[in-house]
């Protein structure tokens, strides 16, 4: 008979044969940084994760670098909205004056920016509006700029999430005129328009006033379309390529991975991040385990970076492990 079992005895054989390993060194850990002082809000859906002002925000920063987690990812949720979002390129908005202070008091942190409108806008939506809709060509001039001012601020790469045609591009030509022809693209290059992201714009207060994000970000029923996406991205020279939502997306990952040979990033979301610790506190399903088996399960999609809510809860554990 042939047999498969052989190499499942015990827990060393199946260390030696195991083909992916999840390490600390693939995480990334999204902030969320409010403008303000004395704020440290639990957020609902979102057990274990809140929104700081700066003030408070160094104990965060402690334990993310004490557990070697190698990147964290900023949201600002700014003190006022306009129709445009023109705090996200003012000097002193919430993204910039967080970027002055980690960079100043944690200079070893990697810091990558979202790079979008929508915490920003009056309306909620990803850019500048035309009618109900948004204008892709107006919004890739102040995305640009608001790439450059968050570079200009310290970040080490940034994260375009808006899902405009063109946007890497834009960007990179504004960088590179600015003199950062060294600062990384992460292009959010597959990104759906997804149910799953529910408790982020609770958490950073970005539903969109009116409509949805259907006419930017992808239907959830394309692969095809998402390739083509990605090639944009690849040849607009972005540094990293992105597939969002990801537990829902594992096979876009995996194609990604086949196709291209730039590193692979995946954004495990809010809403699955809430399931998660929802049904776990309820006691129906072993939360650290279910946790662990859909990062690897990201891993094995193909996944190089893992953007993830349970950056901290992972390192423990591997930390424990080790
Ligand atoms: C847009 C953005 C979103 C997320 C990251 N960047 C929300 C959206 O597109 O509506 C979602 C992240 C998550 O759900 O964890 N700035």
């Amino acid at each position: 008979m042939l047999r498969t079992r052989r190499l499942r005895t015990s827990e060393n054989i199946r260390r030696l044969v195991r083909e992916t390993k999840l390490s600390i060194d693939d995480l990334v850990y999204p902030l969320f940084i409010e403008d303000g002082e004395g704020i440290e809000t639990e957020i609902e859906a979102m057990p274990g994760i809140k929104r700081f002002s700066l003030d408070r925000l160094s104990r965060e920063l402690d334990e993310v670098t004490a557990l070697n987690i190698p990147a964290v990812l900023l949201f600002g949720i700014p003190a006022s909205k306009d129709d445009t979002g023109t705090q996200t390129w003012n000097e002193d908005g919430i993204i910039q004056k967080s970027l002055r202070f980690i960079k100043a008091n944690y200079p070893d942190l990697y810091i990558i920016t979202d790079v979008c409108f929508c915490e920003y806008t009056s309306h909620g939506h990803c850019g500048v509006l035309h009618g109900d809709d948004v204008d892709n060509d107006k919004t890739l001039a102040n995305l640009s700029k608001q790439a450059l001012s968050h570079a200009q601020a310290g970040a080490d790469m940034v994260a375009p999430s808006g899902m405009m045609d063109g946007a890497v591009a834009a960007i990179r030509e504004g960088l590179d005129a600015a003199g950062f022809t060294n600062l990384p693209i992460m292009g959010y290059s597959v990104k759906y328009a997804s149910a799953f992201y529910g408790p982020f714009r609770e958490a950073v207060g970005s539903a969109p006033s009116f409509g949805d994000r259907r006419t930017y970000q992808m239907d959830p029923a394309n692969r095809r379309e998402g390739m083509r996406e990605a090639a944009y991205d690849d040849a607009e020279d972005a540094d990293i390529l992105m597939v969002k939502p990801a537990l829902s997306y594992l096979d876009i990952i995996r194609e990604l991975r086949d196709s291209f040979d730039k590193p692979i990033a995946c954004y495990n979301v809010s809403g699955e991040y809430s399931m998660i610790k929802a049904a776990s506190a309820k006691g129906w399903i072993d939360g650290e385990r279910v946790m662990m088996e859909s990062l690897l399960s990201m891993k094995r999609a193909g996944a190089d970076i893992i953007i993830t809510y349970f950056a901290k809860d992972v390192a423990k554990l591997l930390n424990t492990r080790a």
